[in-house]
């Protein structure tokens, strides 16, 4: 079986990234992460690429058009079949999305379309929410948008902050994460 080839693009901590590389590590795995791309230099997720020696780039991000063409010269180089966004902080062009032919994907720390953009977790708890979760979803030129893949909840306690609701929201994400690659990689 030939393996699908991931690029994962990040802008810091890279735990997804960690993550979906155990899950590459795992016997019979469908999919291998083949690249890692930062708009950041000098972050735990490259860090974290260059431990498991995965080809890992930091690309400046000086503006995006220049960004991404540099990004689309790697991708094509590479032969990458998917795109998996994972913390990274932003957004990719009609343009860019339109050139890379294959699916690109993201995770979200909320139950989309609840809470797009940043501080979801502070959102979910201010509005007394009694559950909030993790999305893996298509990315379309509109900010957390595209179609959704994978979707799962946890409950929000009373005794929840945005602090331990941000670590279980987290720990959703790292289960999640791989299931909606297995999900699309086999649907197609
Ligand atoms: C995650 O919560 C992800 O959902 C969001 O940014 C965070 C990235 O964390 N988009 P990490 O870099 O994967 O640890």
């Amino acid at each position: 079986m030939v393996k699908k080839k991931i690029a994962v693009f990040i802008s810091g901590r890279g735990s997804n990234l960690k993550s979906l590389i155990n899950h590459s590590k795992k016997k019979n795995s469908l999919f291998k992460i083949d690249l890692v791309i930062s708009n950041n230099f000098n972050v735990k997720g490259l860090k974290i690429a260059n431990k498991s020696k995965i080809k890992n780039y930091y690309v400046k991000y000086s503006n995006k058009r220049i960004f991404e063409n540099r990004v689309l010269k790697l991708l094509n180089k590479n032969k990458i079949d998917l795109i998996c966004l994972a913390g990274f902080m932003k957004i990719l062009s009609k343009k860019f999305i339109k050139k890379f032919s294959s699916p690109i994907i993201n995770i979200h720390p909320s139950l989309l379309p609840k809470y797009k953009g940043l501080n979801t977790h502070m959102k979910a708890i201010k509005n007394k929410d009694k559950y909030s979760g993790a999305t893996v979803h298509i990315v379309n030129d509109k900010l957390d948008s595209g179609k959704i893949i994978i979707q799962e909840k946890v409950r929000i306690l009373k005794s929840d902050n945005e602090k331990t609701l941000k670590k279980k929201v987290l720990k959703i994400e790292h289960k999640i994460y791989s299931k909606a690659i297995i999900k699309l990689l086999t649907n197609y």
